[in-house]
Order: C-alpha cells, then structure tokens, then sequence
C-alpha cells in the first residue's frame, strides 16, 4: 500500500449545493450580518462495506465517504470569542481564547464537546480572533454514517481556515481522532476520521488499521450504486455495547495472543481459535471469531474489487452481515429484515448493516438500474413486518474535505 501522503487543507475547493447555500442563510438568519463574509466548509460522512469492526482490531477496512456530511458556515468577529451554534441541536456555547490557557476548556456533555475537543487538540496563534461558527448539514445523526468523525473534521478545516494553522488532512485526521477518544470520551477505531478525511469519490478507501497505510480502490459509479436504507432506530445503549465490543475483542486477544506472536487480534490466525476458543469466556469467543474471519473475508472482497469482480465484493457483505448478526451479535430484526429483502432483488450485489450497529442502517451495493425495484422491495417487506417505512437514499461518492466556492 502507499505510504500516508497528505495535501494541504486549504487546496480543495468545493462546489457550492443548494444545500450549503441555504446553510449560509441560515448563518445570516442567526447571526445577522453580510453573507458574502460567511465562509462555508464541507465534511462528508462515510459509509463502511467491509471489514465491520476490525478497526480497533487491527484490521482492514474498505469505507467510502458520501455526499452528505456537515456544513460549517463562520464568520471572524472582532474580539477573542468562538461562539458555536448549531442548526439542529439546542443551545449555544460561547469560549474566550485568550483565557484559554489559564482555563482549558472542559467536557460539558453537549454537542459542542466535538467541536471544543477539536479547538482543544490546536494551537490558536497569538491573539487569535474568534468568530460565530454555524453547524449544520445533511447526513442523519447517530445513524453510523460517522456524522461526529465528519463534525470534528468539518471544524478543524474550519478552524485552520480562521487561524492559518498550515495544517494538512493528516493534521486534521490525528486532531480529529484526538477530540473523539481524549476529549468526549469514546474508544473508537481510527476508521471514521479517515474515511472522512482521506477517501475521494468514486474509490473506496482500503485502509489498512495496523500501519495506517491506505489506497484508493476504484468502484465504477457508472455501472454501481450504492445507498443506505435507514431503519430510523436510534438506541442510547450503542456506546455502551459498542465500549464492550472494543473490551471483549481485547480480552480474546490477551488469551489467544499466548498462543500464537500475533500483533493484533486480526492477524490471529484461525486455527488457533479453534484450538483454544474453550479457554475464553463464549461471547469472548463468538466475538474473536468474527473478527478473525471478517478480516480474511474483507481480503477476499478487496481482491475481487480490485479484479472487477464486484458480484464478489458484493457476496462479501452478505457474508458479514451473517457474522456480525451470529458471532457479534450487533444486528437487530430490523436490520436482518432489510437484507433479506435487499437480497431477494435482482441486480442487488450485496448489503450489510453499516457502522457499529444495534440501530442505523443498512448498506447496499447494485448495479444501476436495480434502484427503483431496490426502494420498493424494501419499503413493502420492512413495513410489513414493522409498519413503518424505511429511509431510502442513493448516494454518490463525496466531493471530498474542505472550503466551499462562493
Ligand atoms: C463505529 C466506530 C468505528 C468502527 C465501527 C464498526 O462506527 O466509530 O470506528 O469501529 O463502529 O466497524
């Protein structure tokens, strides 16, 4: 794989969407003020097809970032305070730069704790100014599309446009990696921060979590598409399990590791699960084994992908929707209920839950012109058995990370 290789943040530019305009309205709507001193700034939310939960494992994964994602509109004020607000979510938090190093700033439980934990992890020049800082955008929150991995970047390109910080995207990626586990306080893998940050539209991004090397592996967005179908169940409890996940897969690791020079709980090899999988706690055990045949199954997916053989890819996905329903235990009926029916249409090549699970989505892989019997499917089997309707969006791969033309 390439080495990590980093352009500046400040040399992409992005096209201006009917959404982002209507963000800088609502910049103007709260803050008052000439529109034409906003500055706008994207970050894309990202979509996992292979390798579920191998991240913190030590694994590869093969992500892609999507169209939708966070909007960011700021303008610099004339005195040292940031005052973030948002278009989604109460209340407003107002810090004063200059006290900054008397008085750092703290975790407040709030949504601002991404943001601030990014501000915490950089160094503000000398006399910074502030600014009035707008969150917003179109990806749905808390649905495994990785919508706080896309804020933390959204602010540090933003932040870095504000200060001329000179960061580059592998800067922002560590920054934003920082904010999440240090400052908010949740154990994830480094997968989000770089998709958000280093995956270009029309390839995913095979990353590989050991040595953080990454390439670009192609998916023809002319013949294949690809779209979330969105259950709409949001549960309190997914960090919690997802904490425990990142424990039990630990545990497994710390027992089988005595039995093989394994760096990682992915390079275990499966032969010696099998012989010591009685020596672990069950769920230990069921966890290891997803993680271990995830890990071959996503080389496999990846080898296909890279032959063209996106049928193969596809068959992948099925494959890890099973194990993370049978051995990791992160599916629930919903979920199950929308691959079944996403299987049963032609032209579909495969779909799997996306993100941590317990809730959220899932993702599908089709050849273009399977869209329209695709949504149908799925609405008519889901709402059967749940009586509600499911989320259907097609996306596109996103226009990247960065500041948006007027
Ligand atoms: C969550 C985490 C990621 C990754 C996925 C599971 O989305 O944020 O780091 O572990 O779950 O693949």
């Amino acid at each position: 794989m390439e080495p990590t290789t980093s352009s500046a943040l400040r040399d992409h530019q992005i096209a201006a969407t009917p959404g982002l305009r209507a963000h800088r309205r609502a910049f103007v709507e709260r803050f008052g003020g000439d529109p034409d001193d906003v500055r706008l700034f994207f970050a894309p939310g990202r979509m996992n097809l292979m390798g579920a939960h191998l991240d913190y494992n030590g694994g590869p994964v093969m992500p892609m970032a999507i169209d939708r994602g966070t909007f960011v509109a700021l303008r610099p004020r004339g005195d040292d305070r940031l005052v973030l607000a948002s278009t989604s979510e109460a209340g407003t938090a107002e810090l004063a730069l200059e006290q900054r190093s008397a008085r750092p700033p703290q975790r407040s439980g709030s949504w601002w704790d991404y943001p601030v934990g990014v501000l915490a992890g950089l160094e503000p020049p000398a006399y910074a100014r502030g600014a009035d800082v707008l969150f917003g955008g179109d990806l749905p929150v808390g649905a495994g599309l990785s919508s706080s991995a896309s804020m933390t970047l959204a602010t540090a390109v933003a932040l870095d446009a504000l200060w001329g910080l000179g960061l580059d995207v592998q800067d922002a990626v560590d920054v934003a990696l920082d904010a999440e586990r240090e400052f908010v306080g949740v154990r994830c893998g480094i997968m989000d921060p770089y998709a958000v940050g280093h995956a270009r539209a029309g390839s995913l991004l095979l990353l590989d979590c050991a040595t953080r090397a990454f390439e670009h592996v192609p998916l023809d967005a002319e013949r294949y598409g690809v779209c979330v179908v969105d259950t709409g169940v949001r549960r309190e409890l997914a960090s919690g399990e997802f904490n425990l996940r990142v424990e039990q897969c630990a545990e497994a690791y710390r027992e089988l590791s005595k039995h093989c020079d394994a760096p990682n709980l992915s390079s275990v090899p499966l032969a010696v699960l099998d012989a010591h999988a009685d020596e672990l706690e069950p769920a230990a055990a069921r966890r290891a084994r997803h993680v271990i045949e995830e890990t071959a199954r996503t080389l496999v997916a990846r080898d296909a992908l890279r032959a063209g053989d996106v049928a193969g890819f596809g068959a992948a996905m099925f494959a890890a929707h099973d194990s993370l329903r049978r051995w990791f235990e992160v599916s629930i009926p919903e979920l199950d209920v929308l691959v079944e029916c996403a299987r049963e249409v032609p032209g579909v090549l495969g779909a799997r839950l996306t993100g941590a699970g317990f809730g959220g989505c899932v993702a599908v892989v089709f050849e273009v012109g399977a869209e329209d019997a695709l949504a149908e499917c799925v609405r008519a089997g889901f709402s059967a058995r749940f009586g509600s309707e499911p989320q259907v969006a097609l996306y596109r791969g996103s226009p990247g990370l960065g500041e948006v033309r007027a």
